[in-house]
């Protein structure tokens, strides 16, 4: 019902997701397109063995936890030192995540741009203005769902992530997927995608069709989630045509058909 509802309520066959007023500047999320995201073969390897945080993540990870618990969980999570966010540079703060720790639905983008950067927020920007509005359109609140991204600590330049930063940062992801325990994921765009699923297969391919997030094996306990792949919102900021607008509407379409909005 819900949905038959948004659709009319927006006269769209497609996206309720309001039309773009400002030019848009490029968040440095490049997609759809061949090779934009780097490949993580090869060193997807848990670099948490070299670091030793892969016994600190399997111990956050046990079943039914209670919110207060979760939001412990968490927070532990965000206080153990990441490889990557260690050493990397051209960041002035972590951006975590952020949202219900009991959240059925988890979102997860590439990496903090600026605006995330100076705020300490994961998806403030234009982007995230976007976003903001694909929630609500689903009939949730922002502070309903989860968000995160691959990257905690902003490239520099807004430039695509590196293999070895995916690799370092992408355990505290999966920390984070583990504890929350979403009945989905959505995952925002390329590189999300490609480290979610573990695939190289492109976002275009990819996008509209369920498929399964995988724990890896040292994070034990933890279950697989559902996962729909779609299109960043800065793909979509600057492609706001009437085509990719309906393709993102019928993903989060059934996406809430999954979680029963
Ligand atoms: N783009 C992302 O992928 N993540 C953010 O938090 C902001 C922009």
């Amino acid at each position: 019902m819900a949905v038959l509802r948004m659709d009319a309520a927006f006269g769209v066959e497609g996206s309720p997701i309001r039309a773009r007023r400002t030019p848009v500047k490029s968040t440095g999320v490049a997609e759809p397109s061949a090779g934009a995201a780097e490949s993580t073969r090869g060193v997807t390897r848990p670099e948490v063995e070299v670091f030793g945080l892969e016994a600190q993540l399997a111990a956050l990870v046990s079943s039914p936890d209670p919110a207060h618990v979760k939001l412990s969980k968490l927070e532990q999570l965000h206080a153990a030192q990441c490889p990557h966010c260690l050493t990397a540079s051209g960041h002035t703060q972590l951006v975590f995540g952020e949202g219900s720790p009991t959240a059925d639905l988890m979102f997860i983008g590439e990496a903090p741009g600026e605006t995330e950067d100076s705020v300490g927020r994961p998806f403030v920007g234009r982007a995230g203005q976007k976003l903001d509005e694909m929630i609500k359109a689903m009939g949730l609140a922002r502070e309903g769902v989860y968000i995160a991204n691959v990257l905690k600590s902003r490239p520099p330049e807004n430039r695509t992530p590196l293999p070895l930063e995916v690799a370092r940062c992408g355990p505290t992801l999966a920390g984070q997927i583990a504890i929350i325990k979403p009945r989905c994921i959505v995952t925002l765009g390329g590189p999300a995608t490609k480290l979610v699923l573990q695939t190289e297969v492109g976002i275009t391919k990819l996008r509209g069709s369920w498929a399964r997030w995988a724990p890896p094996a040292w994070l034990v306990g933890a279950e697989p989630v559902d996962v729909m792949p779609t299109f960043h919102p800065a793909y979509l900021l600057r492609n706001y045509t009437a085509q990719t607008r309906a393709e993102v509407w019928s993903d989060l379409k059934q996406v809430m058909g999954r979680i029963g909005r």
